[in-house]
């Protein structure tokens, strides 16, 4: 690879709704996928031992691929170790995904909102924070999944999902409180926007989904200049840290202009 690229990263599969955006927004750069299918689910995790690992890794993949930016396409990784990352790897560029509780305070009509996450991301200082900063004036229900990450894996791996686990994980998020209803769900882990469909289906009432994946994608794009080159043809690199990556993530991968590596 000659020009630097845009690395993107996840616990799994759930960067690639960032990645889809990036590559409208930037096509002419080059990207390189990183999942990190070895530790998944992050979500589960605890803390310190998470924020080691991510570390480590970045160490590697700094070294590696030399991207000219970074992001942490992961709400899970980022909540918990963007600061850490920053401070480990000054003079290097990372962009984080953090759950979007300003954006959905902003836009309430209700003032019942949901946060719908990993554990990891509910359990976190970080996303606590956020709610106390943007939205002090709203009811927050910060909803932690332990299954849905999966769901979404096995969804675009193998093409179909449980929608009655997709109702059960869901359900937590719809508040009724004085005549009033929840009317934001924050999909604050990456994976979950692949489920939106099977999400509104099996949804109580409607409601706005937000998804940050563009927001993460212009961020990375603002930070970076124009390259005044055509756009790069050819797959980009997908690295998956187990090296174990089967027949169905080879398929995904493809139609995603990704080659395994
Ligand atoms: N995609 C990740 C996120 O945005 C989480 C999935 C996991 O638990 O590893 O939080």
């Amino acid at each position: 690879m000659t020009e630097r690229p845009v690395l993107m990263f996840d616990s799994g599969i759930g960067g690639l709704t960032v990645l889809r955006e990036a590559r409208v927004l930037m096509p002419d750069r080059r990207f390189v996928y990183v999942a990190d299918d070895a530790a998944f689910p992050y979500g589960a995790w605890e803390e310190p031992a998470l924020r080691k690992h991510v570390i480590e890794l970045f160490a590697r993949l700094l070294d590696r691929f030399d991207p000219l930016i970074s992001v942490i396409a992961c709400n899970t990784a980022s909540t918990l170790a963007i600061d850490a990352l920053r401070e480990a790897f000054p003079g290097r560029l990372f962009v984080g995904t953090v759950p979007a509780i300003k954006p959905a305070a902003e836009r309430t009509r209700s003032g019942l909102v949901s946060v719908l996450a990993t554990p990891g991301t509910v359990k976190r200082q970080y996303t606590r924070d956020l709610i106390r900063q943007w939205a002090s004036k709203c009811h927050v229900r910060l909803v932690g999944s332990e299954r849905l990450a999966g769901l979404a894996e096995t969804y675009l791996r193998h093409g179909f999902v449980d929608e009655e686990a997709v109702r059960a994980e869901i359900m937590p998020c719809f508040m009724e409180r004085d005549d009033q209803r929840t009317d934001i769900i924050v999909l604050a882990c990456t994976h979950y926007p692949f489920l939106a469909n099977r999400m509104r289906k099996t949804a109580p009432w409607p409601v706005d989904w937000l998804d940050p994946a563009e927001a993460i994608a212009r961020r990375a794009l603002s930070l970076l200049p124009p390259t005044g080159e055509p756009a790069p043809s050819g797959p980009d690199p997908a690295l998956f840290t187990s090296g174990k990556a089967d027949h169905s993530v080879r398929r995904l991968m493809l139609g995603f202009g990704l080659q395994l590596i």
